[in-house]
Formats: structure tokens, sequence, C-alpha cells
């Protein structure tokens, strides 16, 4: 995969996935180490170009290159050039001509990074793009399956919430259905796109038939500070209908595990006691990003696996 981009799941291959995947396992064992630290990308250069905000992805991605040896370099747009009106592909050119030997970006508006991949040599990752991609946050969620579960194909995975604008449930639905898991989503008819069954999943508007009897629920996060009023009547009728509960819950396998992505508004979409409790993997998902960005940035700027 070196000198590749990598813009979203729907690009790659489940050979490619299940690469990534075994790679993954290989880096987070050099997270357990006493001295976190290997020469992978001993030379190489990494930047961080977020134009969006960012907690998880951001930090992981900074941790992962310094973990394999990079210099990394976290590029601020609220103090960059891009406050006196220059472009974005000029900022991305400009940044380029300081040969990178990659580039990681996240904006609010979907395609971007392709735009930044189409005017850049080097490789470019995608953390997150509009309402399109979330390729690596995808990624993490399947290592994170595959560990709890010890497989993907054959599960059932409900993902519920605002599916429509979801770049995580997009690169969630491409890399599960790649595996070979069955995938259902649910959410209010206002989130959940008219066409979104010729993805090859099956779309409820009840959550209790979407969750019943499933290996895998998959809460996304509901953007309360833009979609209260719009999408569903109020934050309290969504949580009563999509909220995921202990009682909910009980609908699940008994051995189900709950996922979230994050940032977690509690009480909306998850309870506390699901956050908390013991079918939540949401730390095991932000462990695990680490690693999977490890990999990534390996297999595309690395030298070529042994
Ligand atoms: N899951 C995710 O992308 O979180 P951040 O926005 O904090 O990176």
């Amino acid at each position: 995969m070196i000198g590749r981009d990598l813009l979203g799941i729907e690009d790659l291959t489940r050979e490619e996935i299940e690469l990534i995947l075994d790679t993954s396992e290989r880096m987070k064992e050099v997270g357990e180490r006493e001295v976190k630290k290997v020469p992978g990308l001993r030379g190489r250069t990494i930047i961080n170009l977020f134009f969006e905000s960012s907690t998880r992805t951001r930090t992981s991605f900074e941790i992962a290159g310094k973990r394999l040896s990079a210099d990394v370099i976290n590029f601020s747009s609220s103090s960059s050039s891009l406050t006196k009106k220059e472009s974005i592909l000029d900022t991305a050119r400009t940044l380029a001509a300081m040969d990178p030997d990659a580039v990681v970006v996240r904006h609010a508006v979907s395609g971007v990074p392709r735009r930044i991949a189409d005017a850049l040599e080097c490789p470019v990752i995608n953390a997150g793009d509009g309402a399109h991609e979330h390729p690596t946050q995808a990624l993490l969620d399947l290592l994170t399956v595959r560990q709890k579960k010890g497989r993907i194909d054959g599960l059932s995975v409900a993902i519920v919430g605002d599916i429509a604008h979801s770049r995580v449930a997009r690169s969630n639905i491409y890399g599960f259905s790649k595996l070979g898991a069955e995938v259902r989503v649910a959410g209010p008819p206002t989130m959940i796109p008219s066409d979104i069954e010729s993805l090859g999943v099956k779309a409820f508007t009840k959550m209790r038939d979407a969750i019943d009897g499933v290996d895998v629920i998959m809460m996304l996060r509901i953007q309360t500070e833009r979609l209260a009023g719009a999408l569903f009547p109020s934050v309290r009728e969504y949580s009563a209908t999509f909220g995921l509960n202990d009682a909910k819950l009980a609908y699940a396998k008994a051995d189900a595990i709950v996922m979230h992505p994050g940032p977690v508004n509690r009480g909306v979409e998850l309870s506390p006691t699901i956050a908390d409790g013991r079918p939540s993997v949401i730390l095991d998902q932000v462990r695990n990003g680490v690693a999977v960005r490890m990999a990534v940035l390996y297999l595309l700027t690395g030298r070529a696996p042994e």
C-alpha cells in the first residue's frame, strides 16, 4: 500500500482491510512495551492538517507518528494564513513544498481530502470529511469487534442514530459489509437516507427491531448543537425513542457489545449505565485508534512489511 492515499473504506478490498487490522495488532504490542517507540518511520515527516476540531483522531495520529519515530507537525487552522484568506489548496501546496511523507486531513466538507490528494504527491489520509467517510474510525471499530468477538464474518451489527449525516456510519457500513457482517441501521426517518439499502444494509425506524438479537450496537452521536428541532422534535423525545438504556439493550444478544465513536452525549444516545458499564467498549476503541493509525501510517509511508 506504499504511496497510496487512504480516502475511504469504499476504496479498500477485504484483503487490504485485513492487512491493516493484522498490522494494527502488531502495532498494539508496541504500545504495551515499557518504551513505546520503534524506528519504523524514522526520518519521515507527517503533517496533521485539521480544519475541524478533534480530540481522538488528531491526538492518536500524533501519538501514532511519534511511536513510529516520525516527526509530526500539527497544523492549526486558527493560527495559520487561512485567517488571511489563503485557500485550502494553496495551504496544502505550501505544506507539500516542505516535503512531508504523509498528510492527514480532516475537514467539515466532504471531498476536501480527495481535492488535496489530487494536488499532492505524498499519501493523503482522510481523518474525516463532512458526511462522507472516516476510514480510520471504521478500521479501529473493526479491530475492536474482531478482538472482542474473535471474528467479524457472520456477526450482526446495528448502527443507530443520524445515519444520513454520519461519516462514521458510511465507513462502517462499507467495512463491516466487506468483512461479512450483517449490517442494520436505525434512526428517525429524517435521519435515514431513502436509498440506504442500496449499500446492502437493512433499515429500521424502530430501535427494538434493529437491535433484536444483534452482536454489536454502534450508537452515533446526535449533533444536538445543530440538529435539534430540524430532524427530530426534541432531544428528550429522541433519547426516549433511540437512546440506548438497559431495557433496550436486553433485546440484543446477552453478550452484545456497545460502541460509540465519541464524543458521547451522556443521557441522550447512551444512558450513563451503558456508557460506563460492562457492554461498553468505548475506551477500547480509543486505545485501538493509536494502533490502527500507526498501521496506516506505516503501510502507506514506511518500508514494505516483511
Ligand atoms: N471519533 C472521532 O472522530 O472523534 P474526534 O472528533 O474527537 O476526533
